[in-house]
């Protein structure tokens, strides 16, 4: 056997102990919730300290130095084999939606984790940095990425002043936890840092239906938040005549079918009303106030303009034509992002070594490397989601396609010192 065989053969066997570990901590991780019945992490939570203390030893016995930085990001040095060398960054978001499955983001920091494992001790001439974003879905806030916009210095602004649901704001809650966590360290991205690669599900069906374990990200599709508040007259439901009602609920409802009727109409988008509210919220009273909120995607960013005009003037015409009001606004953006050619082809390359067919994909979902990728070269790899579903107690995945992830992300890292020497320590984004 050669010595590429010989390595390949224990990269099998890493990487299958490390997917046990890997499955089994994602395991006890999604124990630890702020709802009970269910998976819910927000934003600097008392659950996502408590997954920060879960996960802190076994990065330190990884040979990890933890921090925890100033937007609640946990985040693991793997030192390389002199202090100045360039770092690769790790990442994933441990944060979830409501009722969450338990592999969306916390299945990429652990891997990252099981990489730096699997080097027993060895060090390499590249220092790992495992990331463990702090808020990348947006659940407390409203606005996802909170994490890794901090880490790119782009947490600033507008975004600190939008309010949780007890009207509390980001600025507010970096305030708290500063004061109530005096050891943590500033959220930026280290001198050095030369690249990131993320690990994820897939969060849909397509590597299950062509029978691949990995997939290769290429690019990542854009998306808009939006609100409409549609504003009518409360009153008796028993009462009142339906010929003269201004019922704010039943139009964000007519609303709600143009949203899903215009996403159809304009090829590729993907658009969801996903949250609604209704004011007083009885059934015998005409709802005042409908609060929906928006949520647009599009892999081109004047494709998913148009859909949201659209949307946005269809919640106008409905108001005006039911004499009732509606404010309605885009109150978040981020445009698609291509992915570094040159990153994704050496991630492509890890997986084929790995001995897995690869093939390209575009990520509906947002993920954190959306954020990273205008700053540092960004891969991403996809892992089979089986059932394709996601955002859903139902996500699954299998060990063994983990086992895959993990082979190739060894892979990775092989080829990560060439090419960084053929690059100057550096790849330009
Ligand atoms: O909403 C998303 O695309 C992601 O899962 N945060
Ligand atoms: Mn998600
Ligand atoms: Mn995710």
């Amino acid at each position: 056997m050669n010595a590429r065989a010989i390595r390949q053969g224990s990269y099998v066997a890493v990487a299958g102990e490390g997917a046990a570990r890997v499955m089994h901590r994602c395991a006890l991780l999604a124990r630890i919730t702020e709802r009970q019945g269910q998976i819910l992490r927000m934003f600097l939570s008392p659950a996502m300290e408590a997954v920060h203390r879960a996960m802190r030893p076994w990065m330190e016995t990884a040979g990890m130095t933890v921090t925890v930085d100033r937007v609640g990001n946990l985040r693991g040095l793997y030192p390389a084999e002199r202090g100045d060398a360039p770092r690769l960054l790790i990442g994933s978001h441990l944060d979830t939606v409501p009722n969450a499955g338990a592999y969306d983001g916390v299945l990429g920091v652990l891997m990252g984790v099981a990489l730096a494992e699997g080097l027993a001790g060895q060090r390499l001439p590249f220092a790992i940095e495992v990331v463990g974003f702090s808020d990348e879905e947006g659940t407390r806030f409203g606005v996802p990425f909170l994490g890794s916009r901090a880490v790119v210095g782009e947490l600033g602004g507008e975004l600190l002043d939008c309010a949780d649901e007890r009207g509390g704001t980001v600025r507010q809650a970096l305030a708290a936890f500063s004061a109530a966590h005096p050891e943590v360290v500033g959220a930026k991205l280290a001198p050095g840092s030369a690249a990131y690669l993320e690990f994820h599900i897939e969060q849909g069906p397509v590597l299950e239906s062509e029978n691949r374990a990995l997939g290769i990200v290429e690019g990542l599709a854009g998306q808009s938040r939006g609100e409409a508040v549609f504003r009518g007259k409360a009153g008796h439901a028993g009462t009142t005549p339906m010929n003269i009602r201004r019922d704010a609920l039943a139009a964000a409802a007519e609303w709600m079918t143009r949203v899903e009727a215009i996403a159809g109409q304009i090829a590729g988008t993907i658009a969801t009303v996903g949250k609604i509210e209704a004011e007083p919220g009885a059934v015998n009273v005409i709802p005042g106030v409908a609060r929906c909120n928006v949520d647009v995607r599009h892999a081109e960013d004047t494709m998913r303009d148009a859909a949201v005009s659209a949307i946005f003037e269809e919640a106008q015409a409905i108001a005006r034509r039911r004499g009732i009001a509606v404010e309605a606004r885009q109150y978040h953006e981020h445009p698609a992002v291509q992915l570094n050619t040159a990153i994704v082809e050496m991630a492509a390359q890890a997986v084929k070594r790995a001995g897995y067919a690869t093939m390209r994909m575009t990520s509906g979902a947002g993920h954190d490397a959306m954020i990273m990728a205008p700053h540092l070269p960004a891969a991403m790899i996809f892992l089979r989601n089986p059932g394709g579903i996601s955002h859903h107690p139902d996500e699954s995945v299998a060990e063994q396609d983990v086992a895959a992830g993990l082979h190739a992300g060894l892979c990775f890292l092989d080829e990560f010192a060439p090419y960084l020497n053929e690059h100057g320590g550096r790849v330009s984004v």
